[in-house]
Order: structure tokens, then C-alpha cells, then sequence
């Protein structure tokens, strides 16, 4: 009796909902065409991939279609949000993977609030997201520096160390690895007692960096032996001189920065040695600290990801990457945040709920663990003169995404 009640009551259920099979979810992809770090050219490809992946892919959206559009939003926030209102005259979107830029991101991230739209980008590094509350609908994904951050809390708990602080450059590529320890330390009680940024200089005379730093040093040394820096390879070096000349680097404190990967255009070097007056103090502070640094795994999953970036980010992109130049991790992250996004659609339709209403499908994406993402990082971490390995810690396999 009972499965006759529903098989008479579900086909009229399914035909009420347009959704049910053979639906086409379009992605708006946001991001600028620049050369910046997170320019569409360097790391939309890792969302298309993503999105071919997911509909060659036989239990993840099955006998639906997921398909995008790119708008460049210029990382301006009055052209982006202004072209991004437009485009949703014309069409439905099911989400936007992107805006990069935190100033785009600001008004779109409200706006889709509004529109109930899930925004999950792959940056938006800026503090002003953590409240979660004024972004309902808003995922950032930071991919393998979230499990940078637990690879960074397995060390703390190894050694006992209950309190830290961070120091970072204020731009993406720093807040990123530096929000991805801060969440993991928090998620794990341990205090995060100072989060101080900085701008880098631009122009700016070496004294007033060398005041700055001196400060800031000051600063979280009175709360804190634990001290990660997250900025480009030149400024930790100074900043461990500074360190060293207040007498920080004897073995009372203990200072972590990373290098994600080996690109010295984008992240400086993290070498001691620079041939200047400093050699010798430097040499001598960075017995005091750490380099984390991404493993990419040498295997063939991972070089087909890249190729695949490269060869798609010229024939879908018009970006040619250099012969020298490295696929970026935000590319990886790119497609980790349409995997992730995809995940929770599927689960969504599982479950005969709406695949348009963004807040519900938001808190399907927070807290997910995924797999099966192309970067499988491990992380090593360095000591010293940086060529010692100091010790690899165990680490999972799996990631967590903050929200
Ligand atoms: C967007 O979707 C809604 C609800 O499904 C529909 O009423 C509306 O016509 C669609 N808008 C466009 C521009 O397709
Ligand atoms: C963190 O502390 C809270 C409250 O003291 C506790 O409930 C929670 O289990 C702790 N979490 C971890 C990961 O230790
Ligand atoms: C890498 O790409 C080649 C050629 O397209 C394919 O045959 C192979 O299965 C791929 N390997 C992995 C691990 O994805
Ligand atoms: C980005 O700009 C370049 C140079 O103007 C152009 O060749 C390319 O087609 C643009 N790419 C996209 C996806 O609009
Ligand atoms: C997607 O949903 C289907 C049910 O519609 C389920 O069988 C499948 O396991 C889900 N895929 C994933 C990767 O969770
Ligand atoms: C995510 O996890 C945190 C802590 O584990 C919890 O407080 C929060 O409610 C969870 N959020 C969702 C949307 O499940």
C-alpha cells in the first residue's frame, strides 16, 4: 500500500520540479584578464577542467549538464558587479566560481546574498569575509593551504605549542597560506594571539619597512614564541634580521614561513644567502626558522593537470604561459572550488532540494571534506639553511575547506 501511495505520488512530485533529469546548470566564471597571480588566463583553466571532469564523470551529476560563461570583471569593483548585473538579466546562473579580486568580491558576494546565489572563489583572501553572517552565500576555498594549516598544527601539537602569531604581507598570495593557518589553529584551540598585516612598501625607504618591523616584532614577541610570517622571501629575511638583532633567534622563539613553490617572480627567495653586509646574521637568525613548503607530487595525475592548464589556458583563454613559468596552485584551487561546488549540487538534487537556492547549497559546501583533487601535496618543512630536512610529519589525505 505504501509503495503504491508513492509510486503515485512521486511522478506527480518530479514533474513539478523542472530540475529532475537533463538539466543544464551554468557557471559564471568572475575573473580578471590581467596578469595578475589569479588572472582567468593563468587559472580559469582549473575550473574548466573541473567542469569537463565533473560531466565526464558518472555519479557526479549524472544525466545533468554543468556549463559556464566568463565575464571579466577587471578586478573592478564598479565595472565586475555592474557587467556581472547585467549578464543576470539575461540569464539564470547557478553560481559563480570567482570573483578573485576582494574588491569585486565585497559587492558581488552581497549581491548574490540577495540573488541566492553561491559565490565560491578561490581567493578572496580578506579579513572582512570571515564574518560569515554579512556573506551567507559566500565559500572561499584555500585547497592545499587549509592542510598547509593542519600540517602547521600537527607541529604545534608535536613540540606543545598552544600560542601564536601571524604576520603577513597583505595580498592574496600571503593571506591565503596565512588564513589557512589561522583557521586550522583556531578549529584546534590553539590561540591565534596576534594576526598583524602589513602593505608592503612601495617606494617606501628601507628605515620606515625596518621601524615597521621592528614593531611588529615587538609586538607579537610579548605574546608569543611561535611566530609565522607569511610574506615573499626577501621580507622574511629582513624581518629575521630585525629578529635577530633584538636577540629572538637564540631559541626562546621559533618562526615559520612558507614557500609554496619554488617561483622567485612571485614569492621572492627564501634564501639567507644574498652576497650583502647581512650574510652572516642572516645565516645565523634562520637557525630559528621553519620553511614550509608544498610538495608537488612528481606523478602523472598531476603533470596531466598541468599540461592540461597550460594547453586550455591558450585555446580557451588566449594565455600563453611562459616556457619557464609553473602552474599556478590557484589553478588547482580554481578547480577544487567547481569540484567542491559540484558536490554539494549533487547532494542537493539527491535530496529533491532546490539546486537554485544558494544559502542551503552554501552550507552543504562549509566544511566539506573532499578527495580526489589534482595537487595531492604533502608538506615538508625545512630548517636552518634550508637544505636540511628537518622532518616530514604524517599528514592526511584529505582536505577541509573552511567556509
Ligand atoms: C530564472 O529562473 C526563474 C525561476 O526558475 C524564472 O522564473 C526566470 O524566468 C529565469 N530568468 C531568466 C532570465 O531566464
Ligand atoms: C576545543 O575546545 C572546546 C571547548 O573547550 C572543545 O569542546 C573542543 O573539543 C576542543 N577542540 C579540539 C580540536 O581540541
Ligand atoms: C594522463 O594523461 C594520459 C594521456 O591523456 C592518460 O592516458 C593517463 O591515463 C593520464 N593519467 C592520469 C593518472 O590521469
Ligand atoms: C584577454 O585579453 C587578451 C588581450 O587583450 C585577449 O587576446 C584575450 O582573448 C582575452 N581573453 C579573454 C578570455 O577574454
Ligand atoms: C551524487 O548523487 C547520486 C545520487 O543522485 C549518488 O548516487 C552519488 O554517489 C553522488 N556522488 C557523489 C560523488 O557523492
Ligand atoms: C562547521 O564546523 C564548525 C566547527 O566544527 C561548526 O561550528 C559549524 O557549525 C559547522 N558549520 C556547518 C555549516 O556545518
Amino acid at each position: 500500500m505504501a509503495f503504491l501511495l508513492r509510486a503515485l505520488v512521486l511522478p506527480v512530485f518530479l514533474s513539478s520540479v523542472p530540475w529532475v533529469a537533463g538539466s543544464t546548470f551554468t557557471l559564471l566564471l568572475s575573473l580578471p584578464n590581467t596578469s595578475m597571480p589569479f588572472s582567468v588566463g593563468r587559472i580559469g583553466a582549473g575550473a574548466l577542467i573541473a567542469i569537463d571532469a565533473v560531466n565526464r564523470s558518472p555519479d557526479l551529476l549524472a544525466g545533468h549538464l554543468l556549463e559556464h560563461e566568463y565575464v571579466d570583471d577587471e578586478c573592478s569593483d564598479v565595472n565586475g558587479p555592474g557587467k556581472i548585473v547585467e549578464l543576470l538579466h539575461r540569464r539564470n546562473y547557478s553560481a559563480f566560481i570567482g570573483p578573485a579580486c576582494s574588491d569585486v568580491c565585497a559587492i558581488t558576494a552581497k549581491l548574490a546574498a540577495f540573488w541566492n546565489i553561491p559565490v565560491v572563489s578561490p581567493t578572496c583572501a580578506d579579513q572582512q569575509f570571515l564574518i560569515k553572517k554579512a556573506y551567507p552565500t559566500l565559500t572561499r576555498v584555500f585547497g592545499p593551504f587549509t592542510k598547509m594549516g593542519s600540517f602547521f598544527v600537527k607541529i604545534c601539537e608535536k613540540f606543545g605549542w598552544r600560542h601564536i602569531s601571524i604576520i603577513y604581507d597583505h595580498r592574496p598570495a600571503w593571506i591565503i597560506p596565512a588564513e589557512g593557518i589561522r583557521y586550522q589553529a583556531e578549529v584546534n584551540n590553539i590561540t591565534v594571539a596576534k594576526y598583524l598585516a602589513f602593505q608592503t612598501p612601495l617606494g617606501q625607504d628601507k628605515t620606515h619597512m625596518t621601524l615597521t618591523q621592528a614593531r611588529m616584532l615587538q609586538e607579537v614577541a610579548e605574546v608569543s614564541r611561535i611566530i609565522v610570517i607569511s610574506a615573499r622571501g626577501e621580507v622574511v629575511r629582513d624581518f629575521l634580521i630585525e629578529a635577530h638583532r633584538k636577540g629572538l633567534t637564540t631559541g626562546d622563539y621559533v618562526f615559520f614561513c612558507f614557500e609554496p613553490y619554488r617561483l622567485e617572480e612571485m614569492f621572492g627567495n627564501f634564501d639567507w644567502k644574498r652576497g650583502d653586509v647581512d650574510d652572516s646574521m642572516a645565516k645565523q637568525a634562520y637557525q630559528a626558522l621553519f620553511l614550509l613548503s608544498l610538495y608537488k607530487p612528481n606523478d602523472q595525475k598531476y603533470w596531466n593537470f598541468s599540461n592540461d592548464v597550460i594547453r586550455r589556458s591558450r585555446e580557451d583563454f588566449g594565455y600563453a604561459y611562459a616556457p619557464n613559468e609553473k602552474v599556478s596552485v590557484l589553478a588547482a584551487i580554481a578547480h577544487d572550488s567547481v569540484w567542491l561546488y559540484a558536490q554539494a549540487l549533487n547532494e542537493t538534487l539527491a535530496e529533491r532540494g532546490d539546486p537554485y537556492d544558494g544559502f542551503t547549497i552554501t552550507r552543504k559546501m562549509w566544511n566539506r571534506t573532499i578527495t580526489a583533487v589534482p595537487l595531492r601535496s604533502k608538506y615538508l618543512f625545512f630548517k636552518g639553511d634550508l637544505a636540511k630536512k628537518a622532518a616530514s610529519l604524517p599528514h592526511r589525505e584529505m582536505y577541509r575547506y573552511p567556509g
